[in-house]
């Protein structure tokens, strides 16, 4: 961190990304508001987080982030716990796999905020600001729908604090269970049309479980097996509200933004002179940076000296998303030039970004097949220079919605409008999530 940062310091940068507020007495004042709330995670959290992200960066521990593209501030308390309990289910299909510790992270409680292609949208003869997650204006196609509006930074904090307490009462209160979270991938197994191709695994899983309890290890004797931690994180876009919820540690008296335990950079915001570098140097939490397929090795290595210059293991996640037919190409250079710098970064796989495209009728989607090959490439890439392939960031939803195409059920392009429903990006639904999972273990164990 320089000596000279403050909360404050990215207002000297180019921003960009940020909503055009129509009123800035009115976000001045939300944000007064915003910076006497209470911080939503405590800085002792985001360092254990780092801790644990230091492991990954050792190859010795394995990332899934996962959750929503755009979170909605009407999920219910189901949505969020089948959320939750998807990245479960995928986590123990994982962790057996690779034999090691996964550091599970939602994009969840925060994730609300969206960089747009456009400023704009245009609709006829009408044009108007583009939706910008619901923390800035609301879906809806009209002018009062699209204004935005610096009381929704209040709303999206509430928001995420129930969420968080949700997802804090539900990791501690017996939900994540591994034995329950072991049946619920039977019932997936027994349902799913590839689930002959997981069943031994899921046998093996079971078996592991009984093993352990015929050994006394089970949920009573052991809070490990009934208890999780899970980790929230978003893109830290925008900057007015992560620095009103910027506070000084009072052990440490380090700065640490407290809306989520990790913040991340996005494709379209990673400039290195620009705001979000700026504001991001000087906080304690671990970062996320994307990377995308027009990222130079020099871009990535002054990236990696802005956002982690003390070489802190865990500090820094480089998140790559290059779509399934430019990884092969694209990431070797800079997994080599990161690894002859000797910085200890977490590589990370985002294989839905990279692989998006409309369909015939129109809807964004992606395909199951294509995301697998990207991750299939992202291993194949850290094979060939000897770097750890750490884990995997996923858009998906525990919901049964339609919006990516393929896997096990075989959802084809004529039922995406069946079940429409996100905010921005096609995610994957529970059971597409859980059927990902599986194929990842077969990678997993057959060549990480
Ligand atoms: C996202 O993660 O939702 C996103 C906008 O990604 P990217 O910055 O990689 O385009
Ligand atoms: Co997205």
């Amino acid at each position: 961190m320089t000596s000279t940062w403050t909360p404050s310091s990215w207002r000297d940068a180019e921003a960009r990304h940020q909503p055009l507020w129509p009123d800035t007495a009115e976000l001045d004042q939300a944000v007064k508001t915003l910076a006497e709330l209470p911080p939503l995670v405590f800085a002792g959290e985001a360092r254990n987080l780092t801790a644990q992200l230091g492991s990954v960066a050792r190859g010795e521990a394995f990332l899934l982030q996962a959750g929503d593209c755009a979170e909605s501030f009407d999920s219910s308390a189901d949505s969020i716990r089948d959320k939750l309990r998807v990245i479960l289910q995928m986590a123990i299909v994982l962790t057996y796999s690779g034999g090691i510790p996964l550091v599970k992270i939602g994009r969840i409680a925060g994730q609300f905020a969206k960089p747009r292609s456009s400023p704009t949208e245009i609709q006829g003869d009408t044009e108007l600001p583009s939706f910008l997650g619901q923390i800035v204006n609301d879906i809806g196609f009209s002018e009062t729908e699209r204004r935005p509006d610096p009381q929704r930074l209040l709303t999206a904090y509430h928001r995420a604090a129930s969420t968080l307490n949700l997802l804090r009462a539900f990791t501690r209160g017996g939900y994540a269970d591994l034995s329950q979270v072991s049946s619920w991938n039977r019932e997936f197994v027994a349902s799913s049309p590839a689930g002959e191709r997981y069943s031994q695994m899921a046998d093996e899983i079971d078996r592991a479980l009984r093993f352990m309890d015929a050994c006394g290890v089970n949920a009573s004797t052991t809070p490990a097996l009934h208890e999780v931690d899970f980790y929230t994180s978003h893109e830290a876009l925008l900057l007015n509200y992560e620095e009103a919820l910027t506070r000084q540690d009072s052990l440490t008296d380090d700065w640490y933004d407290c809306s989520a335990h990790m913040l991340w950079i996005g494709e379209r915001t990673r400039q290195l002179d620009g705001a979000h570098v700026r504001f991001l140097q000087g906080v304690g939490n671990p970062l996320g940076c994307k990377v995308g397929p027009t990222a130079t090795p020099d871009e990535v290595l002054a990236l990696c000296e802005a956002l982690n210059p003390e070489r802190n293991p865990g500090r820094l996640t480089l998140i790559s998303r290059m779509g399934s037919d430019k990884v092969a190409d694209t990431l070797p250079p800079l997994l080599a030039a990161v690894r002859d710098s000797g910085h200890p970064v977490v590589w990370a796989c985002d294989p839905m970004h990279g692989n998006t495209y409309t369909a015939e009728g129109g809807r964004k989607t992606r395909h199951f097949d294509k995301v697998l090959e990207e991750i299939g490439g992202f291993f194949a890439a850290h094979r060939q220079e000897g770097t750890w392939a750490g884990g995997i960031h996923v858009e998906l939803t525990g919901d049964s919605v339609t919006e990516c195409v393929g896997g096990g059920d075989g959802l084809d392009e004529e039922a995406l409008d069946q079940a429409y429903e996100t905010m921005c990006d096609p995610r994957l639904n529970g059971r597409q999530s859980v059927d990902l999972a599986f194929r990842v273990a077969e990678l997993l164990r057959g060549e990480n």
